[in-house]
């Protein structure tokens, strides 16, 4: 356990002094305050484990400070010390939960005593709280292991194999993965993550197309509470989770230029700072992050930090689309016909052959994603036990699942002006005849309407476009 951290709040200057020296002299890490409000002020900037306590104080009495110190921060022992052996107070100090009590004149060794006594029921507090994350963290993790797989036999598997247990050994260098939507960026950074020395830690995913940039820093970094309007309690960021683990960045593109500049010093300094604080933590974490936009024209274009590129590219996995490499296709729908007859409990004893067939000449530019939901739905939609091509819906209409604007005679064709017109409406129809017209590539598509690419997800989400 790290140093015990005592607060000591007394008006009395010979008695905080005597207290503070002996318990520096036995190694704790001393707080002194003589009046409640320096305390809070104390236990806002400091963690603290154990507070000493006077009961007769200027501003307040001490029973007032152990109800405030005992609602705000609960895991603090609290022990009281008191000029007068009043009972009622002793009984009230009891009841808001004070640990250990003490009149006045005591003796520096009765209070050691107590202590120490405080300090085991501290290290149980907080090897439960450890026990009980870990706990969480791994049954999440647990149970996306095994929903997890990486499946596929082409040589583009294997080598992308071969690359993650590479990188799995390399365990503090960054890794650029790309590919398009849906070939499994996230699958293969978690697989990076539990073949390497970090697996017993921490996997944190982060998507930086889902922040927005006013709150960026303190997601990434954390914040001290009260750093800025709205920030009532302190807040760890991305980087102290992972700590000793692995730290995804999802998106990579989509961070804003300001914190591009943060996160290189991070990753040279490995040392961050909550918003709102001057203290430095040191922290442990392997980057992987990930993007589908063409990153080159985006450096070019000024919106990302060739350095930062560079640092986050220092290993590079790109995975390539499906319809580049056919030959997983079959083992895939079987894997997914296999994992959807389970959860959704239908029985499926065959896949008709043509359903292989016409799935390898399907585009799938929505890759293993856009797959696995054909899948699902074929899964639901056969009742008979063999899987058929009438069931894979989106084969029949020859293409992929099509967004439709859903409004076919669309007021941009004929703007009149006198009468209103949905402007929403006109989005959705440009989205959709963008998305046609580049092969349902969302890339391309974000590049004609010259939106990013997360603006697009985003618009798409909201019209209910389901891309695939
Ligand atoms: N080789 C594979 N084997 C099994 N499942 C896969 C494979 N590749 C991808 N998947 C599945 O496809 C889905 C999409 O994968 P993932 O989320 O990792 O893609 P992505 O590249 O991160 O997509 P996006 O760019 O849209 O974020 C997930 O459900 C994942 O489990
Ligand atoms: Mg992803």
């Amino acid at each position: 356990m790290n140093k015990l951290k005592i607060l000591i709040l007394d008006d009395s200057e010979r008695i905080v002094f005597e207290l503070k020296t002996f318990f520096q002299d036995l190694d704790y890490m001393v707080f002194e305050s003589f009046i409640p409000s320096q305390a809070f002020e104390i236990l806002d900037k400091n963690e603290t484990d154990i507070m000493i306590l006077d009961i007769n104080l200027p501003e307040m009495n001490g029973l007032e400070v152990l109800k405030r110190v005992k609602s705000r921060f609960p895991d603090i022992e609290v022990i009281m010390i008191t000029g007068h052996g009043d009972m009622e107070k002793v009984i009230e100090a009891m009841r808001a939960g004070v640990s250990d009590f003490f009149n006045k004149p005591f003796r520096l060794v009765d209070i050691q005593n107590a202590i120490e006594r405080t300090r085991k029921f501290v290290e149980l507090n907080q090897k439960l709280k450890t026990v009980q994350k870990h706990y969480e963290l791994v049954s999440k993790e647990l149970r996306n292991r095994v929903e997890h797989q990486i499946v596929g036999e082409s040589n583009a598997v294997k080598s992308l194999m071969a690359m993650m247990q590479k990188a799995a050994e390399a365990d503090n260098t960054p890794v650029l993965i790309t590919g398009e939507s849906g070939t499994g960026k996230e699958l293969v950074a978690r697989g990076i993550h539990y073949l390497s020395r970090r697996s017993s830690h921490y996997f944190y995913a982060a998507n930086c197309s889902a922040i927005p940039s006013e709150l960026f820093e303190s997601e990434l970094f954390g914040h001290e509470k009260g750093a800025f309007t709205g920030a009532t309690e302190e807040k760890t960021g991305w980087f102290e989770a992972a700590h000793k683990g692995t730290l995804f960045l999802d998106e990579i593109g989509d961070m804003p230029l300001l914190l591009q500049s943060k996160l290189l010093r991070v990753l040279e300094d490995k040392k961050i700072r909550r918003v709102g604080s001057n203290r430095e933590i040191p922290v442990d974490v392997r980057i992987l992050s990930a993007t589908n936009r063409n990153m080159e024209k985006h450096i070019q274009e000024s919106q990302f930090r060739q350095d930062l590129y560079y640092r986050l590219n220092a290993f590079f996995i790109h995975i390539p689309p499906l319809r580049d490499r056919t030959e997983d296709i079959p083992l895939l729908l079987k894997y997914y016909a296999n994992f959807y007859s389970g959860s959704l409990n239908k029985r499926i004893e065959k896949i008709a052959p043509e359903v292989v067939e016409k799935l390898k000449k399907h585009p799938f530019s929505g890759n293993v994603r856009e797959l696995k939901n054909m899948t699902e739905m074929a899964v639901i939609l056969c009742d008979d036990g063999v899987l058929k091509e009438k069931h894979f819906t989106a084969l029949k209409r020859g293409g992929d699942q099509v967004p439709q604007c859903s409004n076919s005679a669309c007021p941009y064709y004929n703007i009149s002006f006198e009468n209103k017109f949905d402007l929403l409406q006109v989005e959705q129809y440009l989205i959709c005849e963008a998305l046609r017209r580049t092969g349902y590539n969302k890339t391309k598509t974000s590049e004609l309407l010259n939106m990013s690419w997360s603006s697009l997800d985003r618009r798409m989400k909201k019209y209910g476009l389901r891309y695939l």
